[in-house]
């Protein structure tokens, strides 16, 4: 048996099919280029029979990709296989999925046959797939939950029928890991011709087991697995591709599997689905969350100093990311503030690692996080969040509606000069108010994060804006809170400036110390 596991995405069918607000052509086309780069070897691109705009994407992509397989789903109907055919036609190379329910409770409450009625359909459309091509895969849909007799029935049906690859999907994330290899295993044993097609699943993750359940699938002979970027899809999602290639290829001396994914590829694959399908990733996802190489905890920070693989089994760069983070919190030992500092340029011997410990603590247990300029202002001001404003905010009106221009007027002090009042247009209400501020101060602010959520309940909740962003070269991170969204989105950014001006002060503290030691 071959140890390579065929990696089938279907983040752009059973994915795309779970988000609220379709994506377009040119959305699809951008992530069908990233499931390229990354290297999957099939790509399902949609359902063509269910819309003439799924039809149009499916087609269009079927165009454009030519390193990977391009698929489309098909229920066990001429009519669907026909309009599957018709769409990838174009394609380099193409497969067609079709699929009919085999459990009893789908047979007999969904589609009112027999279970005999729902074999002849699904070996009836793989023949009749096969007329198009000779890649075709077969699903029998909740074969999580379908007797095991016709189960292995109807993939030996399929598989005489001419299905290349068959997909035993746990459609409702119902078993056990346990059970779930038990059904491979069995298949195996059973099914007569089984070696003459491509064992594969398709795990939802209603019960978070998707992922346990196709890694076990593949300890038991499956060698494809189906499963969707971020892990998106129908309710709870599929299985999440991120999790289940990192687990083969970290722990390949035990499993002796491969797969044709570029992990490199992997966290800007992730990003760009999460932004175009409007789905956050949760902090603490597993290979892609903002958390899954961020370090909290004093004793693990200590150890990841020490020797990388002290708390961490893969690298942050192996998937893509420049280097893992140590969070600056109250539980940050000395060592890690050293190190930080070492990376700023400084030498144990230009500050006193005792003082600036504490006034670090003192500071971190009033703002949570420090970031780098923190640590920097720091040095050369004893108390940084008692700094006077340098900008302020006095006031910020906003016009904007459909059909309008949005235009933003706002008025600001800076440092002691008299008010100053600007108006600018944008792109929407909050690139107004923000073209305003940045003509304002003269200073040039990149967005890189820009982030609302409600603070208390109902109508009494207040709007927070947490900005990260970017003024040459470093980030810095701002917050804003008001009732009004437009206000605390300005007050975010003039939080922004604020660090920006603290950071040139330290800069310049920073020079002349450095000329002082040179002399
Ligand atoms: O979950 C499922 O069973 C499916 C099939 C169409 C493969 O998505
Ligand atoms: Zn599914």
């Amino acid at each position: 048996m071959s140890d390579q596991v065929i990696i089938f995405d279907t983040t752009l069918r059973d994915g795309e099919q779970a988000l609220r607000a379709s994506l377009t052509v040119k959305e699809k086309l951008q992530i069908a280029f990233a499931l390229q780069r990354l290297g999957v070897d099939v790509m399902e691109v949609g359902f063509p029979i269910s819309s003439p705009g799924d039809f149009e994407s499916v087609q269009t992509i079927a165009k454009e990709i030519k390193d990977s397989r391009v698929c489309a789903l098909a229920r066990a109907l001429p009519k669907d296989i026909d309009a599957a055919a018709q769409a990838l036609k174009v394609a380099e190379a193409f497969r067609i999925h079709t699929f009919i329910s085999t459990s009893t409770i789908h047979v007999e409450s969904k589609l009112k046959r027999s279970f005999d009625a729902v074999l002849e359909m699904g070996v009836n459309a793989v023949k009749y797939a096969r007329n198009f091509t000779d890649d075709v895969e077969f699903s029998c849909e909740d074969a999580g939950r379908t007797p095991i007799d016709n189960l292995c029935r109807m993939v030996e049906e399929a598989i005489k029928a001419g299905a290349t690859t068959i997909n035993i999907p746990d459609t409702v994330g119902y078993t056990l890991p346990s059970e779930f290899g038990g059904i491979i295993q069995t298949l195996f044993k059973r099914v007569p011709n089984i070696d003459q097609a491509i064992i594969s699943v398709h795990c939802h993750d209603d019960l978070g087991m998707s992922v346990a359940n196709s890694i076990t699938a593949v300890e038991n002979g499956a060698r494809q697995i189906e499963c969707t970027v971020n892990g998106i899809g129908e309710r709870a999602g599929n299985c999440s591709l991120e999790e289940v290639v990192m687990i083969l290829h970290t722990r390949k001396q035990r499993m002796g599997l491969a797969t044709n994914i570029r992990p490199v590829e992997i966290s800007r694959t992730s990003q760009l689905v999460s932004q175009l399908c409007n789905m956050p990733i949760q902090a603490n996802k597993a290979i892609v969350g903002a958390n899954a190489f961020s370090h909290s905890s004093g004793i693990h920070q200590d150890g990841v100093l020490k020797a990388q693989n002290t708390y961490e089994i893969i690298t942050p760069e192996s998937v893509g990311l420049l280097t893992n983070k140590l969070n600056l919190t109250s539980r940050s030992g000395r060592h890690v503030i050293q190190h930080r500092m070492q990376a700023l340029g400084y030498r144990d011997s230009d500050y006193d690692i005792e003082a600036l410990y504490t006034s670090f603590l003192a500071l971190a247990d009033k703002k949570g996080q420090v970031f780098d300029y923190d640590l920097e202002a720091l040095l050369f001001f004893s108390k940084v969040n008692d700094q006077p404003e340098y900008y302020k905010l006095e006031n910020i009106s906003v016009l904007s509606g459909s059909g309008l221009v949005a235009t933003a007027t706002v008025t600001m002090t800076i440092g002691d000069q008299p008010k100053i009042v600007e108006a600018a247009t944008g792109n929407g209400p909050i690139d107004a108010a923000y073209q305003c501020l940045m003509r304002i101060t003269g200073l040039d602010i990149n967005m890189d994060n820009y982030h609302i959520s409600a603070k208390g309940e109902g109508k009494d909740a207040l709007g927070q804006v947490d900005i990260v962003a970017t003024y040459k070269g470093q980030r810095f991170h701002g917050l804003g809170l008001s009732t009004d969204i437009i206000e605390s989105s300005a007050k975010a950014m003039v939080h922004v400036m604020n660090h920006i001006h603290l950071a040139q002060a330290v800069a310049e503290q920073k020079k002349d110390r450095l000329n002082i030691d040179q002399v």
